[in-house]
């Protein structure tokens, strides 16, 4: 039998404290399976006195993840710390400079420095792998590099944030505010130590950075991602959405178009059958679109100890087998830098306003749309009893441009209560 594979964990959290759990419940599987004994050498955390519920006296203790990556009894340093500095980058960039492998769950650090990464890691030859840094057990990685290689791949989107579909799902659920529902998730300790990562899109949106790097070849592109959170969205647009046969859902959306590299986390409207659409609560999905193989929908848990660590140890046994590959799927020098789409493709949009209850009001509305050439496809006005009549509007495919100019022209009108919103619907 080959030699053991050396492991040094730094990060004895959630995900930390499950990949020590499998593998001492896995040892002879993983063995069987790999052809070499999986073995810890020595842990990192802050905190040495901490009962993490797990037994780790016998491997060895590091204060400091970079003295524990760089030594000569690690073969792979495994980063379970987070961050996208710190120590976690630091000891990242130890490890690969020292010639080791990496695997990580760390999305925020790939998403800002995976280019640096990628090419440090080519440079040594080293293994740079991070299965567990995109929607938690779900195979998404190996989904892209492996079983769809072949593929020209057209479009990866997904929800890949449990905390912001957990907290859209018992809006409609319970019928709650948002503000309702994001305190209730936080006294849970469901949300991130910082929530602004979960809701604010950040989180997700560093794991479709990711996604799209693999889909279309470019270096990671976080910056290029249009980016916008679930804090303003209402109960009364998940009720009127509803109404008209949708969910919304915080969507990531990647894809290629002849205006560049589209990329985008935001409040989207779905059917209320699609897949995504029947998305409940903290579960992620991730949608792949390729030209051979056409659309696969993939259905999991994004998050928590025993799925994120079943994804990293995928990983390491890999390693183990002697699999290697470029980082992102090519060469790291043969990324392209991606030129960010200047607008988005065309879409239906989702339209919620309040119209002041008097002749020629929706007229009006209707008019500066036709003048903006966005073109109606369904409407609903509501029974009301102050004097203002709340109105649905779904449009045709129409630009975020033409809707723009038509929402700004409707803020002149004299007739309406408020802002319009605007969602875009996306095609499923
Ligand atoms: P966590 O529970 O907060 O654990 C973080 C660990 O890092 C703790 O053991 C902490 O030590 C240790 N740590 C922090 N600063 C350190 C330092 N300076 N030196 C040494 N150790 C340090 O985090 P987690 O949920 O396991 O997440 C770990 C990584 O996996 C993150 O990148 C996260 O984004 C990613 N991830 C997590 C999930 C999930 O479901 N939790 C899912 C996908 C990806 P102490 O315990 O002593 O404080
Ligand atoms: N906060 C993240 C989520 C954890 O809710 O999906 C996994 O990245």
């Amino acid at each position: 039998m080959p030699e053991p594979l050396r492991l040094g964990i730094a990060g004895l959290g959630t995900v930390g404290v499950g990949v020590v759990r499998i593998i001492r419940q896995h040892a002879d599987l993983l063995s069987a399976r790999t052809g070499r004994q999986i073995l810890i050498t020595a842990v990192s955390a802050r905190d040495k006195s901490k009962d993490r519920g797990v037994a780790l006296g016998s491997y060895d203790w590091e204060d400091d993840p970079v003295s524990l990556a760089t030594r000569d009894d690690v073969d792979v340093f495994v980063e379970l710390v987070g961050g996208d500095e710190g120590p976690a980058k630091k000891a990242v960039e130890a490890a690969l400079a020292a010639g080791k492998d990496v695997v990580t769950a760390n999305k925020a650090l790939l998403a800002m420095h995976g280019q640096s990464l990628a090419e440090a890691a080519e440079q040594k030859g080293c293994a740079l792998r991070y299965e567990a840094a995109v929607a938690g057990g779900i195979p998404v990685i190996k989904s892209l590099t492996e079983g769809l290689v072949a593929n020209d791949v057209t479009r990866v989107m997904g929800v890949m944030n449990g905390s912001c579909n957990y907290i859209l799902t018992r809006m409609e659920t319970a019928g709650l505010s948002y503000a309702e529902v994001f305190a209730e998730a936080d006294g849970l300790g469901y949300l991130e130590a910082d929530p602004q990562l979960d809701v604010g899109g950040i989180d997700a949106a560093h794991k479709l950075a990711i996604l799209a790097t693999l889909a279309f070849g470019t270096k990671v592109d976080f910056d290029g991602i249009v980016l916008e959170g679930i804090d303003r969205v209402s109960i009364e647009d998940i009720r009127a959405a509803a109404d008209m046969g949708y969910k919304i859902k915080l969507l990531g959306v990647a894809q290629k178009t002849g205006r560049g590299l589209e990329q985008r986390m935001q409040p989207c409207l779905v059917p209320d059958s699609s897949p995504l659409g029947q998305l409940d609560g903290g579960t992620n999905m991730v949608v792949l679109e390729g030209d051979a193989v056409g659309q696969i929908v993939l259905r999991g848990p994004g998050a928590g100890e025993g799925p994120t660590a079943s994804a990293v140890m995928a990983d390491v046994c890999d390693i183990a087998k002697g699999w290697r590959g470029p980082v992102f799927g090519l060469p790291a020098g043969q990324l392209t830098t991606a030129t960010p789409a200047r607008t988005q493709l065309p879409a239906p949009y989702y339209l919620r306003m309040s119209l002041d209850d008097k002749p020629g009001a929706l007229a009006k509305v209707a008019k500066v749309l036709g003048e903006a050439g966005v073109s109606i496809d369904r409407m609903r006005q509501y029974g009301h009893e102050d004097t203002s009549a709340p109105v649905l509007i779904v449009t045709h495919k129409t630009t975020p441009d033409a809707l723009r100019t038509a929402l700004d022209a409707m803020q002149s009108t004299d007739v309406l209560a408020g802002s319009p919103v605007a969602l875009r619907i996306e095609a499923v």
